[in-house]
């Protein structure tokens, strides 16, 4: 996820598209740039660092011009640097470009253009578009354009300015957001609202496969094979707060509405057509996979929670013994690590100071170390020897969620993959758990329709002081995330148990209404859990369920049940997660909690 903006009218562009940037700093931060034509030709500045460190350079080297383009970036393809900061440019610097989102065949197109000359500055997937357009370049930008955009796979939304037809900027939409602010006399572009909102509130919003040639007095919307199309001006009545949340009250809840895209992104390119996956950035050789004798995953906090959801997946799907630590204590209980443990670090910072220990301590010892983690550039990307990353964009919100889910998409591939080359899972059976993964994004869309229920059960929880949450198999490690999320935005106190464990002792906590909440996608395990449930009820528990949707037996037994689709066992979590959330959310927001900064912490722990 990284941020867009253009603008061509007859006002000094640096300012706008400055401001514009710093809107958009939600979307990504860790390198910016601008591309402005000035009366000397196109000119491209970009740093590496946050927009304030762009706004610097250009106080001492302004760019003059009344068209530019800029960026800022949440790096993708390439770590953070100056040369992998947006803009990029063609090889005579002619052709500039911004870019959201990814080219999965960036590799095979930029050997194909290195041969015909083109020279590489960079290490992203972005620059091939800039060549792409000026091999193309036949005194006709909009074709050009449209047969780059022909040749390149993946999702994108991409801006052009080029110092042959310095009069307009082209906007190309695919799979990534886009938007057109129409002004009068000057147009915008933009990745979202806030960055054009000082300026118009008239936006066309481009769809999938649609491309806008913008002037300064014209906007025409056409397809990506040239048929031009009308579409409707759309008033936006928000305020700039709510427009950098997406029209969403918190970045939480923008976030837990951003999952289906984020699922989809963490599996793009990834999984093919059949039963195959492909990881290939991690280095992980066949003779290398076939050699673990073990896995350890570290992580803290809700990172560990997708790790112990890692450990039922992997251990299901390959054989190898998994052991999970919390990262904190890893290095203080002298594991038993060998050459042939394969250490996996899940961060979403990338930046915590245990997770990071751990993958040290790992490292002294012989280990090789795989991190999932969702920051490019990030220490925990940097020192591990393999690296997977999530595509779950910027999380802001403290309480995770996206990053959580998009951890465990991850871990269901790398899982896929390892089963894959040591043949300890049939085709067949790949298959079917790769046909659920690609309806995951689909279901949480359509949980994410009505809202309703969660919402008026959060209403009645926020007045509860003890709430417990019970669950088997995979539904305990959902049960502990679920729990924590409640904890840390609503400051309810609330604990997790295996629900075989309560009667083993917490069950004496149970008392007239006290809430639990039962997780029970388990097919398998659910006459067993609906005992359990049975064990509160008896003691005057109130009772709401998790459950797939069709199961019957569970409706009798609670007093509510928050349905899921159905999936393959071992993706529920994925599923049952998100109405827990949502809980979440909703029952902070009932008791007026700062939802999205919680008391007391930080969104990245870098001390120990
Ligand atoms: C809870 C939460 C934290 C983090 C933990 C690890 O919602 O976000 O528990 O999961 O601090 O952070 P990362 O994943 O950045 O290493």
């Amino acid at each position: 996820m990284c941020g867009i903006v253009g603008y061509i009218g007859s006002r000094d562009s640096q300012p706008i598209l400055l401001e514009g940037l710093k809107k958009l700093e939600y979307r990504g931060y860790d390198s910016a740039g601008v591309a402005v034509h000035t009366t000397q030709g196109l000119h491209i500045r970009k740093t590496k660092g946050r927009i304030r460190e762009l706004e610097a350079r250009l106080e001492h080297q302004p760019l003059q011009g009344f068209a530019g383009i800029g960026h800022t970036r949440w790096a993708t393809h390439g770590k953070p640097s100056d040369e992998n900061s947006h803009p990029h440019a063609d090889t005579t610097m002619k052709i500039s470009v911004v870019h959201n989102g990814i080219i999965e065949n960036h590799q095979q197109l930029k050997e194909e253009l290195e041969q015909l000359g083109h020279r590489f500055r960079s290490e992203t997937d972005t620059e091939v578009i800039s060549h792409l357009i000026a091999q193309y370049y036949e005194n006709d930008l909009v074709k050009a354009v449209q047969q780059a955009v022909g040749r390149i796979r993946g999702a994108y939304a991409i801006v052009v300015l080029s110092e042959h037809e310095p009069d307009k900027l082209i906007a190309v939409r695919w799979a990534s957001p886009l938007i057109i602010g129409v002004g009068e006399g000057e147009n915008f572009i933009g990745s979202d609202i806030p960055a054009i909102l000082e300026y118009t509130r008239d936006v066309y919003i481009l769809s999938d496969g649609e491309m806008a040639v913008i002037s300064r007095d014209s906007v025409e919307l056409m397809t990506l094979e040239g048929n031009f199309i009308a579409k409707q001006l759309l008033h936006i009545d928000w305020d700039i707060i709510m427009a950098e949340k997406g029209g969403y009250e918190h970045f939480m809840l923008k976030e837990i509405h951003e999952q289906p895209r984020a699922y989809r992104d963490t599996m793009l390119s990834r999984i093919g057509e059949g039963s195959e996956t492909t990881l290939s950035e991690i280095q992980l050789t066949p003779e290398r996979i076939k050699s673990i004798g073990s896995i350890h995953m570290v992580a803290c906090g809700t990172a560990y929670h997708a790790a112990l959801v890692g450990k039922a997946v992997i251990e299901r799907l390959t054989r190898i013994p998994v052991e999970v630590d919390v990262a904190s204590e890893y290095r203080y209980r002298q594991p038993v690590i060998k050459e042939n443990t394969l250490v996996i670090a899940v961060s979403q910072s990338g930046e915590t100071a245990d997770t990071l220990a751990a993958m040290r301590e790992a490292k002294l010892n012989g280990a090789q170390v795989l991190a999932i983690t969702n920051v490019v550039g990030s220490s925990v990307a940097r020192e591990a020897d393999h690296v997977l990353f999530t595509w779950a964009g910027p999380e802001i919100a403290v309480a995770s969620t996206k990053a959580y889910t998009s951890q465990l998409i991850a871990i269901y591939l790398l899982a896929l993959h390892l089963s894959q080359t040591l043949n300890t899972t049939d085709a067949l059976a790949r298959a079917e758990l790769i046909q659920g993964l690609k309806k995951l994004p689909e279901q949480v869309e359509s949980m994410l329709e009505d809202t309703r229920q969660v919402q008026r059960i959060a209403q009645e929880l926020s007045g509860v002081s003890d709430l417990f949450f019970i669950g088997r198999g995979l539904d305990q490690m959902v049960a502990l995330e679920a729990s924590l999320k409640l904890k840390e935005i609503s400051y309810i106190h609330s604990e997790a148990y295996a629900a075989g464990e309560l009667k083993h002792g917490s069950l004496a906590l149970i008392e007239d209404g006290t809430p639990v909440i039962a997780l029970a996608t388990q097919e398998h395990l659910l006459e067993k859990t609906i005992s359990n449930v049975k064990e509160v009820k008896a003691r005057g528990g109130h009772v709401i369920a998790v459950a797939l949707s069709g199961n019957m037996p569970i409706a009798g037994t609670a007093d509510d049940v928050l349905y899921v689709p159905r999936t393959h066992a071992l993706l529920t979590p994925a599923l049952s997660v998100v109405p827990l959330q949502l809980l979440a959310y909703y029952t902070a927001l009932a008791k007026g909690n700062d939802v999205d900064k919680p008391r007391n912490l930080a969104k990245s722990v870098t001390v120990e």
